[in-house]
């Protein structure tokens, strides 16, 4: 009932050498909890006890002196409450051990954070498990062939998944209605009746459209290799993916010949799967590239003997290629590629198919499940 100064100062002294020496006794962590309740519970602790009794009930000319003092109180309160946690036994009423030292650090730090909520931090329970990743097999096939090419010299090109009609056959010498675009059977995106064919857009069906959109971009010389997922409508089954991956590689200079063609891939094939291996070109066709091959290395497994992944041919196919067609360089002409003066080849290998023969996997599905089972055996 008195609001005057003195008593109102008197009242805080009481309080705070209260305050004081119960902190002081604080020895476990048991004990600090009660302390913490008996002045900070909301309902019925000291603190709201103060503000409802003294703040609360003051008459209107006495609120502001009342009103600095129980707020000096509350930021005493807090704090003297923060530094007994900070007091509290290595070994708590619970019986946990808590180490000295900076442990003592953390749990004050944790304790502002957290003034009102419990956090004690138990440094004995097990760490969080967080296994290691892995990349995946695909990704490594095609890394390891980008490192083959860039030991050569060549440098990486992108290009987009969803392609138009364009880049992915027009530009690469597949007219309208040619027969050769039944061999890539291809999935277009719904919507588009209404573009011209050449701007409606597909999945890509091979990473060739990437020799096209190189070629405008950069005048010759050119000397790339082009990863990336290509997509095609077939049904899945132990060697049928409708997404697979490729690398796609192109090199246009002058005087650029089928014995440089056969050079690079050579090596290629010697440098992925040892130096035994042996490769064989034979004709094939694409509309992009002329003359065409396709190229076979020889068993890895069997050394040419025959066996089950060769199908007892002794040869294993791997990759389409050839000479790019000029009929292509006419679509980049304007960029320097006069078919008259520069020359190139081109090839594509299946990543999927280089990954299966490295490790070893029988069954292409198993790229593509995400069993966890299945590719951690690859970490
Ligand atoms: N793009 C062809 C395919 O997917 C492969 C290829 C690439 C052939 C480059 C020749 C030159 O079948």
């Amino acid at each position: 009932t008195d609001y005057s100064p003195t008593a109102l100062d008197k009242a805080v002294a009481q309080l705070t050498s209260a305050l004081e020496s119960e902190k002081d006794s604080i020895q476990s962590e048991q004990e600090w909890k009660t302390l913490r309740d008996r002045w900070m519970a909301r309902k019925n602790g000291i603190l709201t006890q103060i503000n409802d009794q003294w703040l609360k009930a003051a008459p209107a000319d006495a609120k502001r002196e009342v009103g600095q003092r129980v707020n000096a109180l509350k930021l005493l309160i807090e704090d003297r409450v923060a530094k007994a946690f900070a007091q509290v036994d290595a070994t708590d009423a619970t019986g946990r051990i808590y180490l000295h030292g900076d442990i003592k650090g953390v749990r004050d730090s944790l304790r502002q954070k957290q003034t009102a909520k419990e956090l004690p931090l138990d440094v004995t329970l097990p760490g969080i498990h967080r296994p290691v990743g892995a990349r995946h097999p695909v990704l490594q096939a095609m890394h390891e062939i980008i490192a083959v090419f860039s030991a050569m010299g060549y440098s990486v090109e992108e290009g987009p998944e969803v392609e138009t009609d364009y880049y992915n056959f027009e530009a690469l010498n597949f007219p309208p209605d040619h027969p050769a675009r039944d061999t890539q059977d291809t999935i277009f995106l719904a919507g588009q009746e209404k573009k011209p064919a050449r701007e409606r857009l597909l999945l890509r069906t091979h990473t060739s459209p990437v020799q096209i959109r190189t070629m405008q971009k950069h005048p010759p010389p050119v000397r790339v290799v082009c990863p990336g997922k290509v997509h095609r409508h077939d049904t899945p089954d132990a060697s049928h993916s409708p997404l697979f991956h490729q690398v796609e590689g192109l090199a246009v200079d002058i005087n650029i010949t089928f014995c440089d063609l056969k050079g690079t891939l050579d090596h290629a094939m010697k440098a992925l799967f040892g130096s035994s291996v042996k490769t064989r070109f034979y004709p094939s066709f694409f509309p992009f590239t002329e003359p065409s091959a396709d190229v076979q290395i020889s068993c890895p497994f069997c050394g040419g003997k025959g066996c089950r992944t060769c199908k007892q041919s002794g040869w294993i196919e791997l990759l389409g290629c050839g000479m790019v067609d000029p009929k292509v360089f006419e679509f980049v002409r304007d960029n320097g590629y006069d078919p008259a003066k520069i020359s190139g080849f081109a090839f594509g290998m299946g990543a999927d198919r280089l990954a299966m023969l490295r490790y070893g996997i029988d069954d292409i599905q198993l790229l593509f499940q995400g069993d966890v089972r299945f590719l951690e055996q690859f970490a």
